[in-house]
């Protein structure tokens, strides 16, 4: 069953925002694998959208020696291979000539000395007026320092207005919450709040506002979005890939419940499960998601190993493709005990939500690359359909399945009900059925990429859907002494799942109370 978009205009993106003023975007970590896979693949796409103004310039910073027409040879290969947008002859007029490069050593102040005289010069050239934007796209033991030094150089300047100066921060914000204060406190020295712009790229992702769209832009959903209806909400966030290229020294550090529960998927509790916000504002978004991080039922050492399970791969196959254990991945300590999937029952504390299980699952080298929010509803209190009736070797399942309401983030991305219907025929059976909203099909068009929105969003000064620090430190607060008590004590049984399988076995204990268990989608 499918549902088409209902619409009288054009079935095309047209581009109605606002374009940002003229700027200056700065990328510390040039060379880096953000930069090539997301960063200027996004900036070309808002590009050749045209939401981009025509005077802008994109400078990149990085340690290795390199020239403005190598940089921007390279980021023309780049888009190809990694860019949503096919690359058009135009490419040198609409984005090419508009790349940059200087390279310096960013962890120096000689390298930011270097860098504000360099971006002096450069604005005067292309008259520009000075408003810039510096991406953090470094590893993250360089944050404060950067952050430090573009203070001390006035690159960012917290007393100065206009021209706008911005810095927007990748994550990790820290390692725990000890941290991550500590991270907030070298910001605020040296920083407007309103100059940062945290980033998770969940929030850019066009399926996860649509939570807010869905649930804010409709009546009929949201009053069963409470605990008298919905028995309980499963959120998965599975990925096929491992440890690739040189992704290991950084994940190996991180582990699954840092780099992925802590951001992403605590960001999708909050939007799935917050009060409508008095507006969409950053200041009334962020306050509503707040108080579901802030609720979220902490987890004392007795729950840690009743309500979180950790795992780690072993060798298995995905995808068809045999792929080594965790520990056998390049730049993988051969005895890391780091994990890579995480599930955790939560629960949180509001008068909506209070009792409802939340289930979430995050892993590497799982059997499929899924990423969704399944609201799960109670049966029907009067159970008139459930029998199985079998004659001979013949069965009619008629037992009333539960409706879900599935948020699909990636991929087909979408959205989905099921409910039960009677089977055609002579008999009272029941089927369970679907009505299917799928973007691509309904809208034509290629979904933006989460990067896309955030830059031009950063650009425009609108930090909706960026994060703030007391959403981080809620967040931490609640994953921290979860990571303490694994720390005390160390997986005894890892690796614990094949690669391609859903995960330890052990998980499914989680599910208690839950109809159906974990999803396999
Ligand atoms: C990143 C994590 O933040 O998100 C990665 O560091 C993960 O480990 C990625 O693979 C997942 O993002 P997406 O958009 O592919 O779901």
């Amino acid at each position: 069953m499918d549902v088409a978009a209902i619409t009288s205009g054009p079935r095309s993106f047209v581009p109605s925002v606002q374009q940002p003023e003229p700027f200056t975007l700065v990328i510390f970590g040039a060379t880096g694998d953000l930069t090539g896979r997301k960063l200027l693949p996004a900036l070309y796409s808002l590009a050749k959208n045209q939401y981009l103004p025509p005077h802008f310039a994109v400078v990149g910073v990085g340690r290795r020696p390199k020239n403005d027409e190598q940089f921007r040879e390279e980021t023309q290969k780049d888009l190809s291979t990694f860019g949503q947008q096919k690359v058009t002859a135009d490419f040198p007029d609409i984005f090419g000539k508009h790349l940059y490069y200087h390279p310096a050593d960013f962890t120096t102040a000689a390298g930011h000395q270097s860098l504000a005289e360099h971006l002096k010069v450069l604005e005067k050239e292309l008259d520009l007026p000075g408003n810039r934007l510096f991406y953090l796209a470094t590893d993250p033991e360089y944050f404060a320092l950067i952050i430090e030094q573009l203070s001390v150089h006035k690159l960012a300047d917290p007393q100065v207005d206009r021209p706008w100066s911005r810095v927007v921060i990748e994550k990790p914000f820290g390692h725990d919450l000890a941290s991550a204060i500590e991270l907030d406190k070298t910001l605020e020295r040296f920083l407007r709040p309103d100059q940062i712009y945290r980033i998770d790229h969940y929030l850019g992702k066009e399926t996860v506002q649509n939570i807010l769209a869905f649930r804010f832009g409709n009546s009929i959903f949201e009053p069963l979005f409470n605990r008298e209806h919905v028995e309980h909400v499963q959120i998965t966030v599975a990925e096929t890939v491992g440890m690739e290229g040189r992704r290991g020294a950084f994940y190996d550090h991180e582990g699954a419940m840092r780099d992925v529960v802590q951001n992403h998927m605590l960001q999708l509790v909050a939007m799935v499960a917050m009060e409508p916000p008095a507006t969409l504002k950053a200041r009334d978004l962020r306050r509503s998601k707040l108080q579901i991080l802030r609720s979220l039922v902490p987890l004392s050492s007795n729950d840690v190993p009743r309500r979180v399970v950790r795992g780690q791969y072993g060798q298995g196959t995905v995808e068809g493709k045999p792929v080594p254990a965790y520990r056998a991945e390049q730049a993988v300590a051969a005895n890391s005990n780091t994990e890579a999937y995480v599930a955790l029952r939560l629960e949180i504390d509001t008068w909506r939500w209070a009792g409802v299980p939340f289930l979430l699952r995050t892993g590497k080298r799982l059997p499929r690359r899924v990423t969704e929010i399944a609201v799960q509803f109670k049966l029907p209190p009067l159970r008139l359909f459930r029998t199985v009736e079998c004659e001979g070797d013949f069965c009619d399942l008629t037992e009333t399945q539960p409706n879900v309401l599935v948020f699909r983030i990636q991929p087909n991305e979408g959205i989905s009900l099921s409910f039960s219907t009677k089977r055609p025929g002579m008999n009272l059976d029941l089927l369970p059925v679907r009505m299917d909203f799928d973007y691509r099909n309904s809208f034509h068009v290629e979904l933006p990429e989460a990067y896309e929105r955030l830059l031009l969003d950063a650009l425009r000064g609108d930090a909706t859907l960026f994060m703030r620090s007391d959403e981080l430190e809620a967040a931490w607060e609640f994953v921290t002494p979860i990571l303490q008590f694994w720390q005390q004590h160390p997986p005894e049984d890892f690796p614990n799942y094949a690669a391609g399988t859903w995960g330890p076995a052990g998980a499914g204990r989680l599910t208690e109370g839950c109809t159906g268990g974990w999803r396999y989608p």
